[in-house]
């Protein structure tokens, strides 16, 4: 098997992949809407330092990994461990997260495919309407939406690795930041906006709180994709000879540069386009907000640049976001995949039937439980509050399981590969980096400060997730 394994064609090829899978929803809705009800600068500065010194030692640990045992993550655990069943585990739990948050991530991107075929087909007035949200993801062409979607990124997952992923990625990857940076310009130059530039840049700490801190990690891991053993698969299709640390910060700033710059384009567009929004609004903020904000901006544009003009900007911006999304779900479902072919010995077209039909059932469970069926909308009730299917998987894996798989890495990568190992890997095609400052910092913060704080992290999400209760006091 390991010698027959795909490789990247290229550096680039592998950045861009990776930053294809990095950016997605996360950069593009998930961040400015929870820097919109984070506080703005306080989310945008308590992230940015977590990427920088938390997460990205993290992210070359799991490229070590990936890269070194050449497996997908359960193979990586077992076999760095010499299969001991406990990182066996750990590592099961790194192929079950990825695929509990693609069921999540492809309800949204069906609901993009679905404002996008509107906007294209001139519907922005409809969309613009404060019901039409609810209306749209539970009308009945929501279901012809979610599958053509499955199919597509079911067609992309069968041509493979090297073929698929890497082709899509270098193309749709460069379009998107230049399709991005063209609409914040615009977006700058309305009315207002810069009243909510300085809003996301400008921090306010007295903003800062438990609730701000736990946000901005899961954020952080989800936008990255750390901690889903994406970048351990992905790891294992890279040559020896490839610089790892390069390679990875080049992934982490491309991410964060998108991240960015959507919070530029969202968050002076919120700003501009209601002038009197007040921080009690910002804080209610959800996914909804992108839904239905974005359709009255594109809307009001209408005035200045005419029907046509409106119409097409909305079309690009959703099919930029479309796109992201996609190559962002198919890296998300390669990791099952991958641990199906490697370990069960099944065909990749088997692999994705057999993830396509547990998903497919969970993926309707959770498109249904926004109004259309009361069994999946009120599912459960914790914290005092009522939870549905898509809810609990947000609550479940997104913000608690993945400071959690981080914190497994961290332990994994000190204490039972160890360090010199970890230094060994990283070293490899990268001639200067044994001894150097970073290799340093990655081996102390891996084995100190950075599991404490994911852990001091995980503690509290569940507490207030689960039973109302902030252990941070704050
Ligand atoms: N990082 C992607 C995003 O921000 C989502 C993702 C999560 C991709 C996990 C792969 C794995 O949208």
């Amino acid at each position: 098997m390991t010698a027959l394994r795909e490789k990247f064609s290229s550096r680039l090829g592998f950045v861009l992949a990776t930053a294809g899978s990095a950016v997605g929803i996360g950069n593009l809705v998930g961040f400015p809407v929870n820097a919109a009800k984070n506080g703005g600068g306080a989310f945008l500065l308590i992230y940015l330092v977590f990427v920088f010194f938390i997460c990205l030692p993290v992210l070359m640990a799991e490229l070590a990994m990936g890269r070194h045992t050449r497996s997908n993550p359960v193979g990586a655990y077992s076999q760095i461990s010499q299969h001991q069943q406990f990182w066996r585990l750990t590592g099961m739990l790194k192929i079950i997260t990825p695929f509990m948050i693609a069921v999540f991530y492809m309800v949204i991107t069906v609901w993009l495919f679905g404002y996008l075929v509107m906007s294209a087909s001139g519907q922005l007035d409809y969309l613009a309407k404060p019901d039409s949200f609810n209306n749209t993801i539970n009308s009945l062409h929501i279901f012809f939406a979610m599958l053509l979607v499955g199919a597509m990124v079911f067609f992309i997952l069968r041509s493979g690795v090297q073929r698929g992923i890497e082709r899509a990625a270098k193309v749709l990857m460069p379009s998107l930041f230049i399709m991005l940076l063209v609409l914040v310009v615009f977006v700058l130059s309305l009315d207002n906006a810069l009243a909510g530039a300085r809003f996301f840049i400008v921090p306010d700490i007295t903003k800062l709180n438990a609730g701000v801190i736990n946000n901005a990690l899961s954020q952080a891991f989800f936008s990255l994709s750390l901690g889903m053993g994406i970048l351990i698969t992905y790891g294992s299709y890279l040559d020896k000879k490839d610089n790892i640390i390069k390679a990875g910060s080049m992934v982490a700033v491309a991410d964060t540069s998108v991240a960015f710059i959507a919070g530029l384009l969202i968050l002076p567009a919120i700003f501009s386009f209601n002038p009197q929004i007040n921080t009690a609004e910002l804080s209610d903020s959800s996914v909804s907000l992108i839904f239905v904000l974005l359709p009255n901006i594109f809307l009001t544009l209408q005035d200045t640049i005419g029907f046509f003009g409106a119409h097409t900007i909305a079309t690009v911006f959703f099919l930029l976001v479309f796109f992201a999304a996609i190559t962002s779900l198919v890296s998300i479902i390669e990791v099952p995949v991958a641990y199906l072919i490697d370990e069960k010995n099944i065909t990749r077209r088997r692999a994705l039937m057999l993830l396509a039909v547990i998903g497919g059932a969970l993926v309707i469970m959770s498109a249904l439980s926004f109004g259309a069926l009361t069994v999946f909308t009120e599912f459960t009730t914790y914290a005092g509050q009522s939870k549905s299917v898509f809810d609990v998987i947000i609550d479940i894996f997104y913000d608690t399981i993945l400071p959690l798989n981080g914190l497994m890495v961290c332990l994994f990568a000190s204490f039972r590969w160890r360090h010199h190992q970890l230094t060994h890997e990283l070293a490899l095609g990268n001639n200067t980096y044994a001894g150097s400052w970073l290799d340093k910092y990655i081996r102390f913060s891996l084995s100190s400060f950075i599991p404490a704080i994911l852990l001091l992290i995980f503690c509290n999400t569940v507490a207030q997730k689960f039973f109302a209760y902030s252990l941070l006091g704050f």
